[in-house]
């Protein structure tokens, strides 16, 4: 008999799409070689076709044939972060369907470590183009009744692999320049990639606030992750971030807001909106990485009209977490 490994592969293989789970978030997947199964994935999304797919893979082996050049650093890249959540940019070969890659020459790449994942790719014929499988402007999925929520009628199965373990999507570095580039930041930090192969460059408009020039990533371009309630992030002291949110909370139940917080189990206490919840303890980043997408989730279905959020910036991975809460929140920033 088929087992539900092999149902999902066929399904792959015959041109449809399955949701399935990663390490990272929930991934919408389709065969990466097939024009027509990327186009449903963007139309199943509600996607722009100009943003490029991520193909994922399950063996280092499959690689050669998609991409048209290996630059050395790979190899060391491979053997500190390969399978996990970091996606590679190469120069396609001609395998890759320009359906796939948005039009673009070049190709991303992952080998994700979630068994499940990794089974699934290999039963689908070694090339899974997957973007996170939301609907397009929502926040990714780290669970699959998100999935479900955003997708169900759009894909054909989807596999529940429990909640996600890092909840951030991967980290995105461009090895097809002179200097490796972070086009997009998360659980693999600069400095990490640093350690392995010297100095990384990061895309500027990932950090800036106000950056107004064109990020390279595409997909980063687009306004992300938004919950349905009017987020602010607010910077400054402890104190001064929690007397701030109290006046705001007061004058937004005065107009019949419904205010959420986004807080730190330091603080939560001390806020008096409708509803806080914590990310965690504040030092704890891989909490905070774990528990933002779930939150804002969170905050659509209770029905909140206006959160606040205590800003994130410290620590190793305080600038993925910060790229996804001011994408979030449209840039709407506040430094006290
Ligand atoms: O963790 C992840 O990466 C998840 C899981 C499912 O693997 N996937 C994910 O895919 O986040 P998606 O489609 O939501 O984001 C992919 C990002 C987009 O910002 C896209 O523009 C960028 O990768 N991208 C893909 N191919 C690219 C390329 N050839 N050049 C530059 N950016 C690329
Ligand atoms: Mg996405």
């Amino acid at each position: 008999m088929e087992s539900w490994m092999e149902k999902a592969g066929n399904i792959i293989k015959n041109g449809g799409l399955v949701a399935f789970p990663t390490e990272t978030v929930y991934g919408l997947g389709g065969d990466a070689l097939n024009p027509q199964s990327s186009q449903k994935i963007y139309a199943a999304k509600g996607r722009p076709s100009d943003n490029p797919l991520i193909v994922h893979i399950s063996k280092f082996e499959d690689l050669a044939p998609i991409v048209s050049e290996i630059p050395s650093c790979v190899y060391a890249l491979r053997d500190a972060f390969w399978p996990g959540p970091l996606t590679i940019i190469f120069k396609k070969s001609d395998l890759v369907p320009y359906e796939t890659t948005g039009g673009l020459d070049t190709v991303a790449v992952r080998m994700p470590v979630d068994p499940i994942a990794l089974q699934f790719i290999a039963a689908s014929g070694g090339y899974v183009a997957a973007p996170s499988a939301n609907l397009s402007g929502r926040p990714s999925p780290t669970k699959a009744q998100y999935v479900i929520q955003d997708l169900q009628g759009r894909v054909d199965m989807i596999l529940d692999g429990g909640p996600t373990e890092i909840g951030l999507e991967s980290t995105i570095v461009d090895v097809t320049g002179d200097m490796p580039v972070i086009l997009r930041p998360g659980y693999i930090t600069k400095e990490m990639l640093e350690q392995i192969i010297g100095k990384v460059d990061v895309d500027p408009t990932i950090l800036d606030v106000a950056c107004k020039e064109r990020p390279k990533a595409p997909g980063m371009r687009y306004r992300h992750y938004a919950p349905k309630g009017d987020l602010t992030i607010i910077k400054g002291t402890p104190e001064q971030v929690i007397s701030f949110i109290n006046e705001k909370t007061t004058e937004n139940k005065e107009q019949k807001e419904v205010v959420g917080v986004i807080a730190t189990d330091e603080t939560k206490d001390r806020y008096w909106a409708d509803v806080v919840k914590s990310v965690g303890e504040r030092q704890d980043e891989a909490s905070i990485a774990h528990r933002l997408y779930t939150i804002l989730r969170e905050f659509d279905d209770e029905g909140i009209t206006r959160i606040y959020s205590e800003s994130f910036e410290e620590g190793s991975m305080g600038q993925a977490i910060m790229n996804r809460l001011l994408k979030a929140a449209g840039h709407h920033y506040i430094s006290l």
